[in-house]
């Protein structure tokens, strides 16, 4: 149900509506945020897409997509806001109608002239979009873009991934999006940021006492962050085997650098997001950038072979359909970041992300130093190092691993479980994060959005690993089988340091 208290109604105007995202995440999500009273009242979505559907066509399309995602009765009254404009936004000439839609739609719903765009088509589309909503001037803070009437309105942009394809390209994407959006207009979106559990990695380590001390390069050994994909690249074989595909580019340089920084960032001066982008830029800023020389010792791609997911068989990469036989696409990167401040200054914090993997998991591991003086040593085996274990996905909730006392006489001991479960405790599954993310946009909150300079240093830090490989190609590809935890190279990177990949 609508919330009349808050009444800062827009336009939600989605450029790819016929598209995947859309039906199952973007509407899906508006309609659980409406369904549970975070919308205002005056809330409408304009689909636009070349497919030539009508209002009606589009809202069946919908429904039918995932029929069980949404209560009949409250569906009924949900459709009404939903409209669709056959039109291609990429094309200058489509904009008289488009902009004659969004009046009359902002008209209908009196929405006051706010305006949330999506871009969720693919980047090739981003400019021209962006450089045409410029040209059709509605954006226009302050005043309504449709009728001038002194009516105070904001238009807002959620650009999705991949921004861009490296340091040049996200740059000339910036250029154009502060073209026509102010910064504070931008709403760069990644949507590990969404995550319940990332977003407690804030009140974790800032509202508790007892983490925080211990969150620094004295006691903090290294951090794993983790993840794994059972999927393979299935029908997507042509899109994922492209000069701007891979794990590396689509996972590491994206989400898990996002992760990285809420894990590693200052406490913030305030829980505003300006004051919490500022932390998280510095920490990007801190990001050490890797000599050609280095990238060996500290990077590894992999790309898997045939094998078997879960019992079920997987065709090797190279086999996929789209996929070129020779590729050297990594369907696996791992690399060693550090973070060169006096917090983190000696910790490593390894990251990897591949698909066709042992198991699904997102995880954070915080491994800590062992004991100044092992007291135990002679009983049985040396203590295991104490953990933090943050998942973010699946199993959502934070373990705390140490050693304890085995019961009986003797002292054996054996490493223990504090956990904290998210469904246990709340009784409910953790939101879907595009439902937190759409809400924050509308609310007018950059918060859990990236700032461009948080993207350009995330760029210039993987950009030497992507270029050594692309003129060093390798040839023991493919170099893991489906199913596993990835190529050997992975693991001995961590052992060369007596480290071990928490897998499982
Ligand atoms: N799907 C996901 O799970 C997911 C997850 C994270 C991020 N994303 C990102 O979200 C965006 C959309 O992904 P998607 O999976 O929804 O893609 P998709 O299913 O391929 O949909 C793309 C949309 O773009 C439109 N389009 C295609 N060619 C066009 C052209 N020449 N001119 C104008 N519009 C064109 C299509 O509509 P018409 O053909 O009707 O015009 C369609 O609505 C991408 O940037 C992707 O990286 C997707």
């Amino acid at each position: 149900m609508p919330d009349d208290n808050n009444n800062t109604g827009c336009l939600v105007v989605i450029f790819g509506a016929s598209g995947d995202l859309t039906k199952r995440k973007l509407v899906p999500a508006l309609y659980h945020l409406w369904d549970n009273g975070m919308l205002p009242s005056n809330i409408a979505i304009m689909g636009v897409s070349r497919t030539k559907y009508s209002d009606d066509d589009w809202r069946e399309e919908l429904h039918g997509f995932s029929p069980g995602s949404y209560d009949a009765d409250k569906w009924a009254d949900f459709k009404e806001r939903i409209h669709y404009q056959a039109s291609d936004a990429t094309k200058a000439d489509a904009w008289g109608d488009i902009k004659d839609r969004m009046c009359a739609l902002d008209k209908q719903h009196a929405l006051g002239g706010n305006v949330l765009f999506y871009l969720s088509v693919s980047p090739q589309f981003f400019e021209p979009i962006i450089n045409n909503i410029g040209t059709a001037e509605v954006v226009v803070e302050g005043r309504k873009y449709c009728s001038i009437d002194g009516t105070k309105s904001w238009q807002r942009i959620v650009v999705e991934k991949p921004f861009g394809s490296d340091p040049g390209s996200a740059a000339k994407l910036n250029r154009t999006l502060a073209g026509v959006f102010d910064e504070d207009a931008i709403y760069r979106i990644d949507h590990y940021l969404g995550k319940e559990l990332v977003q407690n990695m804030l009140v974790l380590r800032f509202a508790n006492a007892i983490f925080e001390p211990l969150w620094n390069q004295r006691y903090v050994d290294h951090i794993q962050i983790t993840a794994s994909e059972t999927v393979d690249v299935g029908t997507r074989g042509s899109y994922y085997d492209s000069p701007s595909g891979g794990a590396m580019r689509d996972m590491v340089q994206s989400h898990l650098l996002q992760v990285l920084s809420v894990v590693a960032m200052e406490p913030p001066v305030s829980m505003d997001a300006a004051d919490i982008r500022t932390e998280k830029i510095k920490v990007f800023k801190a990001l050490r950038v890797p000599k050609a020389d280095e990238v060996s010792k500290i990077a590894v791609r992999g790309q898997y072979g045939p094998g078997a997911v879960n019992g079920d068989p997987v065709v090797g990469y190279r086999d996929t359909e789209g996929v070129d036989p020779h590729s050297q696409t990594d369907t696996f990167a791992a690399m060693q970041f550090s973070v060169d401040t006096w917090r983190w200054g000696g910790v490593p914090f390894y990251l990897r992300s591949g698909k066709a993997m042992g198991a699904k998991k997102t995880e954070i591991v915080v491994y800590f130093k062992p004991t100044p003086h092992c007291l135990f040593r002679d009983k049985a085996r040396n203590a295991k190092p104490n953990q933090i274990v943050i998942n973010v996905q699946p199993d959502e909730g934070i373990r705390m691993r140490f050693e304890g006392k085995v019961p009986g006489s003797g002292l054996k001991m054996k490493e223990v479980v504090m956990d904290f479960d998210y469904v246990e405790q709340w009784q409910t599954e953790p939101p879907d994060g595009y439902a937190t993310l759409l809400h924050d946009a509308i609310k007018g909150d950059q918060t859990l959005f990236k700032h461009r300079d948080e993207i350009q240093s995330a760029w210039d830090a993987v950009q030497p690993v992507l270029d050594y490989w692309a003129g060093n190609p390798q040839d023991d590809l493919p170099n893991y089988s489906a199913g596993t935890w990835g190529p050997p190279a992975a693991d001995l990177m961590m052992q060369r340091e007596g480290r071990y990949w928490r897998n499982g």
